[in-house]
């Protein structure tokens, strides 16, 4: 993750001073004000706007989602159809899998870190889980919880933020009948560097015409956007070939493509997930039970080709693990419960 933060720390440095000397004198005379006006609502939706224009989305395309409301304490709800594009088998008819909406999960709840702090520092994901509800039945089947076209919130609370840590809960409920359908946990490590800490902070009146003058994201983004939205997310992850030669193991190699990465130019966690439910799901093949629980740890950064590796763990879990296929260090590890 550090090669990452590095670059957006040098996009963000060089924004910060190409603005800050013009602009800062006016600002802090001029906005002050109305910056202490902007509802949290409006704050995310700025954010968004200039990171929109500034970024790359990448694999993020695929879960593009727009906040609804922003509570006071900084819970975050967005309502949504399940998009068909999210959704696996013909005509999506196999529901939304656990680890597309961990990749929600992991989006919404970084609102509510940027919306916490004047800073609004989106950070970097350590930790991440989701798991379906459990009912005296057990867990339903994955295409009764989260079939195409039904209406959800999913609202993400800040249970804890410190000066370099901060902690989320998320919850995913039918929106008319309150059902919970599924929970998650985001960690998230915040710090950023100084470019984007200033820009964010003092200069945020002004962000969107920064932005506007030196982004060049927004119009391809708006493309991947609408793109993304024509192919289902499989597709969009392409046919994994399954090592045959290893006992108890399911293992392929995943190229990293432009449309896998995140805005930092390395594997999106969201791409590394749903790999590694595919790996898990692969070494269960022939079993009838689905994919209950799910977590996942981010290390570094995925880049060029990455091995997933799915073997069985301990108490019947089954864990998975990313490594870059060049140096074989780690990228992250996922343990999923069936
Ligand atoms: C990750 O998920 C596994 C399987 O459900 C669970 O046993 C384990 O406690 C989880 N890890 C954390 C840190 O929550």
């Amino acid at each position: 993750m550090v090669e990452g933060l590095d670059r957006v720390r040098v996009i963000y440095l060089v924004f910060a001073v190409l603005a800050a000397a013009p602009v800062a004198i006016y600002s802090f005379s001029r906005v002050r004000s109305k910056k202490m006006s902007l509802s949290k609502l409006e704050v995310l939706n700025t954010f968004l706007r200039v990171t929109h224009k500034v970024m790359p989305l990448g694999f993020g395309a695929l879960f593009h989602v727009v906040p609804s409301e922003v509570s006071k304490s900084n819970k975050v709800t967005v309502r949504m159809k399940v998009p068909n594009h999210l959704c696996i088998g013909p005509a999506g008819s196999g529901g939304m899998p656990l680890s597309v909406l961990m990749s929600l999960f992991d989006d919404i709840s970084t609102w509510s870190c940027v919306t916490s702090e004047a800073k609004k520092r989106p950070g970097v994901s350590v930790f991440l889980e989701a798991k379906w509800r459990a009912t005296s039945d057990g867990v339903p089947p994955r295409a009764t919880i989260l079939p195409p076209g039904r209406e959800v919130r999913i609202e993400s609370s800040m249970m804890k933020r410190g000066r370099q840590m901060s902690f989320m809960n998320i919850e995913c409920r039918d929106d008319k009948s309150d059902e919970l359908l599924a929970e998650g946990r985001h960690t998230k490590f915040l710090p950023m560097g100084f470019g984007y800490e200033f820009l964010f902070e003092h200069l945020f009146p002004f962000a969107d015409l920064i932005s506007k003058a030196v982004g060049k994201e927004g119009k391809r983004n708006d493309r991947l956007i609408e793109g993304a939205s024509k192919k289902s997310i499989m597709s969009h992850i392409g046919e994994l070939k399954w090592s045959e030669d290893k006992v108890g193991v399911a293992e392929a190699t995943f190229k990293v493509l432009p449309i896998h990465k995140n805005p930092m130019g390395g594997m999106h966690g969201g791409a590394q997930s749903v790999l590694a439910q595919l790996a898990a799901e692969e070494l269960m093949k022939g079993t009838k039970v689905g994919v209950k629980e799910m977590n996942m740890t981010y290390m570094s950064m995925g880049k060029g080709e990455v091995i997933v590796e799915a073997s069985q763990g301990g108490s019947g879990d089954v864990k998975v693990t990313l490594r870059r296929k060049k140096g074989g260090g780690v990228v992250s590890e996922g343990v999923f419960n069936f």
